[in-house]
């Protein structure tokens, strides 16, 4: 039996009072939240849970643990998100849950995920991992469905170095979620929570965009020796629930999120005008900018999406440059090394995940990217040729 530690509870609360919800709930990691949500749900053997295949394979694990079968949806290119005209052939007798994520913050086509889901006894859960704040008809995000899960990891809206988050404004899902986090959730351990903080120290000192590649090189060669609290072990390329999975948040992290939360509004603030930027200077550069609807979508964008034909050449050429480009998603299941058939993804399922995981790169829009720091990547990127 887990009691929880009054600053968790408090981040918790202002978390939720910030999306106007019911009920957060924290976790070490935004998977660990997806997890708490389908048990909640009831899902189990032999069920399935729709996703987009255009994912982190990190999102499928849950799934898998739980003994379900992951069911993708190919994307539609603009946002990168379900494509909502293949949705419904997609279910089945057994479909239990369609996940709607957010892709980079684009809104997913809510009314048609909520119809299909309803006319199907289909539970949705939405993916805010890469959504904080974005909106759908003047509604924020997250409160469309069942429940909704976010991330604070470090790439993430803001960052807590590792950090999840369940919301829910189901009284049931709560309750459920509640009696698993005291029956079985588990706390950090002294070594991972003194790691995590010496890594917040370094991150809030020491990375700038010019420094960021150069930063997650050394991490995750440290990662990969134990020597820092990584966002993945290798253990997790595996559908197999490691022992101590489910655990829940340290006090470490719930301070500097409570923290992040009063700058929140400015950080949102920031993502829009900085995308709002590369819109106007891609399209000065004779680019195609992001193409939304914007009568009903108000995204508040975790990176900016770019499609190119030399994904692999700009990725290089930007670590040497000191410019901060991202490769996500490098594969339908990010990262490049999943093995994708061990997660019942067969290449060739999804050919617009596909091919967005061979083209895109992200453009940063966190709160340390300046107005020189977006003019800088917009003149690299223009070097390369669009695709898409
Ligand atoms: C779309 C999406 N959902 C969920 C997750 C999992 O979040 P976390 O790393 O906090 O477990 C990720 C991972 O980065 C992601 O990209």
């Amino acid at each position: 039996m887990n009691s929880k530690h009054g600053r968790i509870q408090s981040y918790e609360e202002r978390f939720s009072g910030w999306l106007d919800v019911g009920e957060a709930f924290s976790f070490w990691k935004g998977r660990v939240a997806l997890y708490a949500i389908l048990k909640a749900l009831g899902v189990g053997e032999g069920d399935e849970v729709i996703l987009p295949g255009y994912t982190c394979v990190m999102d499928v694990n849950p799934i898998k643990y739980l003994g379900a079968k992951p069911v993708y949806v190919d994307i539609e290119p603009a946002t990168f998100n379900i494509n909502t005209d293949l949705l419904p052939e997609k279910i089945t007798d057994r479909t239990r849950v369609i996940v709607a994520q957010h892709t980079y913050g684009y809104p997913c086509d809510m009314d048609a995920i909520i119809d299909i889901a309803a006319r199907r006894n289909v539970a949705v859960i939405e993916d805010c991992c890469l959504a904080l704040g974005g909106e759908y008809k003047g509604k924020v995000l997250g409160t469309f469905g069942r429940a909704a899960y976010f991330s604070m990891q470090w790439n993430k809206p803001y960052t807590t170095g590792l950090g999840g988050m369940a919301i829910t404004n189901d009284s049931d899902i709560a309750q459920k979620i509640r009696t698993l986090c005291q029956d079985s959730m588990s706390s950090p351990t002294g070594r991972e929570v003194i790691m995590l903080t010496a890594q917040l120290a370094v991150y809030r000192m020491f990375i700038y965009p010019r420094t960021t590649a150069l930063a997650q090189s050394i991490f995750r060669y440290l990662t990969k020796k134990g020597a820092v609290v990584g966002s993945s072990a290798t253990s997790e390329f595996t559908p197999t629930m490691a022992d101590d999975f489910f655990k829940g948040l340290s006090t470490v992290q719930s301070r500097s999120g409570l923290r992040q939360l009063k700058k929140l509004r400015r950080n949102i603030e920031h993502r829009r005008k900085t995308a709002q930027l590369y819109d106007e200077l891609l399209a000065e550069k004779g680019w195609t900018p992001r193409q939304y609807d914007r009568a009903v979508m108000n995204p508040v964008m975790v990176r900016y999406p770019v499609r190119i034909g030399e994904k692999t050449e700009a990725l290089q050429r930007a670590a040497g440059a000191g410019i901060e480009l991202g490769s996500w998603f490098e594969s339908p299941l990010h990262p490049a090394e999943t093995p994708l058939q061990v997660y019942d993804y067969d290449m060739g399922l999804c050919p617009q995940a596909e091919a967005a995981s061979s083209q895109v790169v992200n453009l940063p829009l966190h709160p340390r990217v300046s107005e020189a720091t977006v003019r800088r990547t917009v003149e690299f990127i223009c070097r390369f040729t669009q695709s898409g």
